[in-house]
């Protein structure tokens, strides 16, 4: 639009006179459409046991106005503006993640996530169908496979379900509500490494190069106990006004520090210790930057060098957390270049450990039963409130491994008890999708309600199947991995609780956003089953064997069918010094006395001649056996 070229050209006087002669309603317009905001936020939180959780949050938030102006991006990457535009998207979440979240000591994540990668997406269209809906999607996961350099390519209907109850849309669309789709899809074998972090940080408006993203260096990141990149799109639109629509990117990073690996005794900790440097700046086309420190709890026992400039209590569902804020850009207000750091400092010589409490849901996976051939999943959640909690879980089965919807038990125990009895819980919800070999995921979806203070442990029987040889992976005998599953319930209290609420883009939007119920998502581990596994070293064993035995075969027979075979007179020397010296002497000796040498050489060939007298004897007597037959025939006839 004429609007945005006016803005880039506005110190030419020609485009000043445009600027002059655009309708006053468009000016307005003008101010609402570039109302483009870039947030860098970064939260400390220390947790039990010597680890500390970083979590950097860049949010770009775009008030675009209508769909064609999607082609002029400023802050927000093109590519995201792009997905929008070819691909019916409407929001989009993908992480990649290493390291398992640890919920009993660490509490909830701000950002949940699973181990590998897991994107999952909204679709949302007049005219869309389920088929065409496939299609974008494995399209969209190839867009995002080339973005961040993951293997997100390898989604496709063999991995993809459509959830029905877990997921709730948070993004607006406009206009009449048409039919939403959702995909999910997870690839736990992924490994997230550095080539993933480069491409993630590119994304940002002032990329690596200042800001809050400066502190994400790969070898800091990757040395850490859980690290989570994720990408969040959506869009919001007025439902009256199609042409007053924000998009919504937000990328995250979610660290934990183990305190005990960043080779020290004690567990001070400061920001050049986490990212082995101090923040020299921030992002200069971000509206805040900003630091949160968490005070309470077990930042309680740290004093933090320099104070923050301010400190916030944020109430949520009756649970108080105490944060010191650093506002970076007042820190960096006036001339010269410095260093900014936090240190945290801890009790001396003060090694008690703080007990915590345990969140008030949490789960556990684990594989049950013996042998290649069969299995059971068991999928345990603890609700340690004192109310009955509801709770939904979804389970995605590859289908390389069978399960048996009849198998599905919910047995139930209170909390102090060892044993699982028999009694069961019934459940009040339940899609099942079956797999299909080679083709489709099982896709589970079970509902039930988890009564006060106890756990229940759902199982599922399954079959391992034994795949084609091409289907193994290199390292068979590594494994084929079920991904985690996905619990979420609603929480009454905000014990613990993090997340951030779906209408909220910042974190300080989290601050006393109270509601009635708390939206949980957990993810529980996943499983690595080893499936029926030919012994994929018998082919080489053979190919080596053969490979010998040609080997030893061919040397001699080449040998044979090649060689001349000379035979040569070994004239006899004597080794020994003396007597080769008696040997030359008696030769020399020997050739003075020629005419000696030729009486005894005659004498020789007589004895020669004796020798072959024999065999002229024979021939003699051959010859007159022979002359005998002709006569002995004449005789008989
Ligand atoms: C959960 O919250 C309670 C109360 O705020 C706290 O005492 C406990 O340590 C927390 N648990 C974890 C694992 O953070
Ligand atoms: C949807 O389909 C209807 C009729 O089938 C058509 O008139 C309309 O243009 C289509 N809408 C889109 C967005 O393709
Ligand atoms: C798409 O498929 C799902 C389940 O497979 C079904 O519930 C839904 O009705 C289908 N939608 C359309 C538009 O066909
Ligand atoms: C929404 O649907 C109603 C009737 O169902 C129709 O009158 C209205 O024009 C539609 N609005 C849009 C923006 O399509
Ligand atoms: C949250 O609410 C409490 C009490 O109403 C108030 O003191 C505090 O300043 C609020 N915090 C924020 C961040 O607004």
């Amino acid at each position: 639009m004429s609007i945005y070229c006016c803005c880039f050209l506005m110190t030419t006087p020609l485009a000043l006179t445009l600027l002059l002669l655009t309708p006053l309603t468009q000016s307005h317009q003008f101010q609402y459409q570039t109302d483009e905001q870039f947030h860098e936020e970064l939260v400390v939180r220390p947790l039990a046991g010597d680890h500390v959780n970083t979590y950097f949050q860049f949010t770009t938030r775009w008030h675009y106005g209508s769909q064609s102006n999607l082609y002029h991006t400023q802050l927000t990457p093109r590519v995201i503006a792009e997905i929008l535009q070819t691909y019916d998207v409407k929001e989009l979440h993908i992480g990649l993640t290493q390291g398992l979240w640890r919920y009993e000591s660490w509490g909830y994540p701000i950002v949940e996530a699973t181990g590998g990668a897991e994107l999952w997406a909204w679709f949302s269209s007049p005219n869309l169908t389920n088929s065409s809906v496939n299609k974008q999607w494995m399209r969209l996961a190839n867009v995002f496979s080339g973005i961040l350099c993951a293997s997100l390519n390898f989604v496709d209907n063999t991995n993809s379900i459509a959830p029905k109850h877990i997921f709730r849309p948070q993004f607006m669309e406009s206009g009449n509500q048409s039919q939403q789709f959702v995909r999910y899809a997870t690839l736990p074998r992924e490994i997230v490494c550095t080539e993933n972090l480069t491409p993630w940080k590119k994304l940002l408006p002032c990329g690596s190069a200042s800001g809050l993203a400066t502190l994400l260096n790969s070898g800091y990141v990757h040395n850490t106990k859980y690290h989570s990149l994720g990408v969040k799109v959506r869009t919001l639109c007025d439902s009256d006004d199609s042409n007053n629509c924000i998009v919504e990117l937000t990328q995250t990073a979610n660290l934990v520090y183990d305190l005990k690996l960043l080779e020290q005794s004690n567990t001070d900790f400061s920001l050049r210790r986490l990212f082995g440097m101090g923040l020299n700046g921030y992002c200069e086309l971000a509206t805040s930057s900003k630091i949160y420190v968490q005070r309470n709890e077990q930042g309680e026992r740290f004093q933090l060098s320099p104070q923050p400039q301010q400190e916030l209590i944020s109430t949520v569902g009756g649970y108080s957390v105490l944060y010191g804020v650093y506002d970076i850009q007042q820190q960096f207000e006036g001339p010269g270049a410095r260093l900014f750091n936090i240190a945290w400092v801890g009790p001396k010589g003060n090694s008690k450990r703080e007990q915590t409490s345990a969140p008030p849901l949490y789960a556990h996976r684990y594989l049950l039963g013996n042998g290649q051939k069969h299995g059971r999943i068991a999928t345990e959640v603890i609700n340690s409130h004192y109310e009955p909690l509801p709770v939904v879980l979804m389970e995605l089965v590859p289908w390389y491994v069978h399960a048996y919807l009849h198998t599905l038990r919910i047995c139930s125990k209170p909390q102090h008890l060892h044993e699982y009895t028999t009694s069961e819980l019934k459940f009040n919800l339940l899609h099942y999708a079956p797999g299909k070999q080679r083709e489709l995921p099982t896709h589970l979806e079970v509902g039930f309600m988890l009564p006060a203070r106890s756990s229940a442990l759902i199982t599922i029987e399954v079959d391992y199947l034994l795949l084609k040889w091409l289907e193994y992976p290199p390292d068979a005998n590594h494994g084929h991995y079920i991904g985690s599953a996905v619990i979420s319930s609603q929480l009454p209290i905000g014990r613990n609780y993090t997340a951030m609420p779906p209408e909220g883009h910042l974190f300080k939007d989290s601050f006393n956003a109270s509601r009635a119920t708390y939206t949980l998502t957990l993810r529980t581990e996943a499983l690595i089953v080893s499936l029926p596994t030919p012994d994929f070293s018998m082919p080489y064993n053979v190919i080596c064997l053969a490979c010998t035995v040609v080997a030893l075969a061919f040397g001699p027979i080449h040998s044979v069918a090649t060689k001349l075979i000379i035979v040569e007179r070994q004239t006899t020397i004597p080794r020994n010094l003396l007597r080769k010296i008696v040997h030359k002497l008696s030769n020399r000796f020997s050739r003075r006395s020629a005419p000696a040498v030729a009486a005894a050489d005659q004498q020789q060939s007589k004895q020669d001649g004796k020798d072959k007298g024999i065999p002229s004897l024979l021939e003699q007597q051959l010859d007159q056996a022979e002359s005998k037959k002709p006569r002995d025939k004449q005789a008989n006839m």
